[in-house]
This record gives structure tokens, sequence and C-alpha cells, in this order.
């Protein structure tokens, strides 16, 4: 076994992460010639050499990749090394990561509050993003938890439906379709449409209708945020197709109508979902657990005008589900 300790491996894991001695350093409180001395012990006890220089930059070579590999796997060892003995010693503490898609960043912090009461020794780290970097960060096991509407195939999943998160149509107040009953979807050809950038999956699923029906809206602005696709509707820039959880929430606005179009709401549903195989730290399970349990009487307290019915049944399937998903319908709500 080579001799390297534990402090070399942080160094080199810092170092290899920023591609550079000095940036290392900067992070660890240490001099650059520490990291670089620590960096060439290590090289010295493998037998070869773990990165090469070009320009400015340092380059992993392929036993520098390995032995970073490794290293994260060590580190994340000794986590849940970690969270395990503070478990055995009555107490929950460590770190969880989470990642969510955009819509779940109104309802996850409301639920993250009194769970960090429940819990003060647990630290979060909270990623909101778009569906496919989160894909991404799955593949890459970045993260604990994840928060998705669509499970992906890739990479294998455990999965536990939890909410409903339908997409409606929404129009500036004042619209000429706003008082409309049952419109007809292809009435939305050619309307002027504000929709989100590519790798989102509310963006998939409102494609995916659109093409079944043949709608060809007119993609008049492209906006990476649902909050910006708010304003800018508005704005009178457009209709578009949003989570109801991102007005829910806020009260209401008077600026918004939601449009009774045929073929909405698309009913889709939050996951939490870990990746498959992966065993979850004490941390992770507790929160978990915690989502499963509390999420429906949060909901309900929260989100009224999304229905009763959570979807809280590990076991549950997105087919068994379709009942539940059915009184989510928004259909009286203005805001
Ligand atoms: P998105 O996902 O942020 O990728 O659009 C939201 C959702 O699927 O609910």
């Amino acid at each position: 076994m080579i001799h390297a300790t534990l402090h070399q491996l942080k160094v080199f894991e810092a170092t290899a992460r920023h591609g550079s001695f000095t940036r290392a350093a900067e992070e660890l409180y240490l001099t650059q010639p520490t990291v670089s001395i620590q960096v060439k012990q290590l090289t010295k006890a493998v037998g070869l050499p773990l990165f090469e220089q070009i320009g400015k930059r340092l380059f992993l070579t392929e036993a520098g990749q390995k032995l970073l590999d490794t290293c994260q796997e060590i580190f994340a060892g000794l986590e849940k090394f970690e969270m395990s003995v503070a478990d055995l010693k009555g107490m929950k503490q460590g770190q969880l990561k989470l990642a969510v898609i955009t819509t779940a960043k109104y309802f996850v912090p409301r639920l993250l509050g009194p769970f960090c009461k429940q819990y003060p020794g647990i630290d979060i780290s909270l990623k909101v993003t778009n569906h496919q970097r989160l894909q991404e960060s799955m593949a890459a096991n970045e993260d604990d938890l994840y928060i998705i509407s669509q499970t992906p195939t890739q990479p294998d999943l455990d999965v536990h439906p939890f909410l409903e998160n339908p997409l409606i149509v929404l129009a500036p107040t004042g619209h000429p379709l706003a008082h409309k009953k049952n419109i007809p979807i292809e009435m939305l050809n050619d309307e002027p449409f504000i929709m989100r950038e590519p790798g989102s999956g509310t963006r998939k699923a409102v494609e995916l209708l659109f093409d079944e029906h043949n709608v060809k809206v007119r993609v008049r602005l492209e906006l990476g945020s649902n909050e910006a696709i708010k304003q800018a509707i508005a704005g009178g820039l457009g209709i578009s197709v949003l989570s109801q959880h991102t007005i829910i929430s806020e009260g209401t606005s008077g600026e918004l109508d939601i449009l009774d179009v045929q073929g909405f709401p698309i009913e889709r549903h939050w996951y939490v979902a870990n990746v498959a195989g992966k065993q979850l730290s004490v941390v992770a399970q507790t929160f978990l657990k915690y989502l499963l349990d509390e999420s429906p009487a949060m909901a309900k307290r929260l989100l009224p005008g999304l229905g009763s019915t959570s979807l809280n049944s590990p076991d549950s399937t997105p087919e068994h589900d379709h009942e539940a998903l059915e009184n989510s319908r928004p259909t009286a709500l203005k805001v």
C-alpha cells in the first residue's frame, strides 16, 4: 500500500479540482510551496506523475485521475462514517446534498425550515437547476437526493412520488381567451409564446403535448427562469406554460390569468430520487422520510389550491397516482 497521509490526499484533491497549486492553497489556507511539496511527496509515493503542466494549468495524468476517483470515494466513505457515528451517539448531523428542479424551489425551502429546526446538526446544500443539469448531476453522483418531475432512464434510480406538479397555461390578465371555458388547444396556434430554455423539463412536457395536437405556437422569447417568464407574461409579451407551483405560493398579484385550455393541466408530479445502489447516508435517509411524511400536510397548508391529495406512498407509480393528480386541477385559481 502506498504511504500517503489523509492530509496529502486532501491537498491533492483540491489541486486536481482547481487545476492549480495556488488556488488549492487559497482554499486550504496553506502556502503555495506547502501544497506543491505535499503533491511532490504523494507523487513519489505513487511512483508515477499525477499532473502535467500545460501553460499555467495543471492537468491530471491517468494515474492522477485514478487517484482522484479513489480520494472521492475515501472522503465520501469517511463522511458517511462520521454521520453514522453521530447517529450512534443519538445525534443526526452531517451534510445533506439536495438538487431540485426549478419548480421545487418554492416548496422545498419551506419544508427545509422545520426540518432544520428539528435537526440543527444537519447542514444543507441545495442546488436548484433544470431537468437536464439535474440529470448530469445524477450521472456524476454529485448529490444525495434529487427532486425531479420526469424520471430519466439513465442512471438507474430509486424514486418516490410525493406531490403533484401540474403545468398550466398562463396569460396576462385581460387576454381575449381569459374567461373562455374549455378552450380547444388548437386556439393556441400562433399565440405569442414564452418558452423555457432547452434542457428544461417543463419545455419538454409542453413540446410533447403541442406535438401530439399539432399545435404550433409562435415562440417569441426563450427564458431560463420561471420568474422571468411570469414577468414577461405580465408585461404582455405572450402566454406560457408553467408549473402551478410557480404562482401558487406568492398570493394574488392580479397580473396573470390561468387559461382553461383542453389538455391542461398537464398532469405531472414530483419524485424524490436517489441513484439506485447508492447507500444513503443517515442524514439523507432522515430527510427522505421527513419529506415523504410531512409534504402532504405542508402542501395542504401552503398550497390549498393544488388539491388535497398527495402522492406519498413510496410504492405508488404514476399510473396509480392518476386519481390523485385529477384532484389537482387548478380550475378556479386566479392570481
Ligand atoms: P425544469 O423542470 O426546471 O427543467 O423545467 C421543472 C419541472 O419539470 O417541474
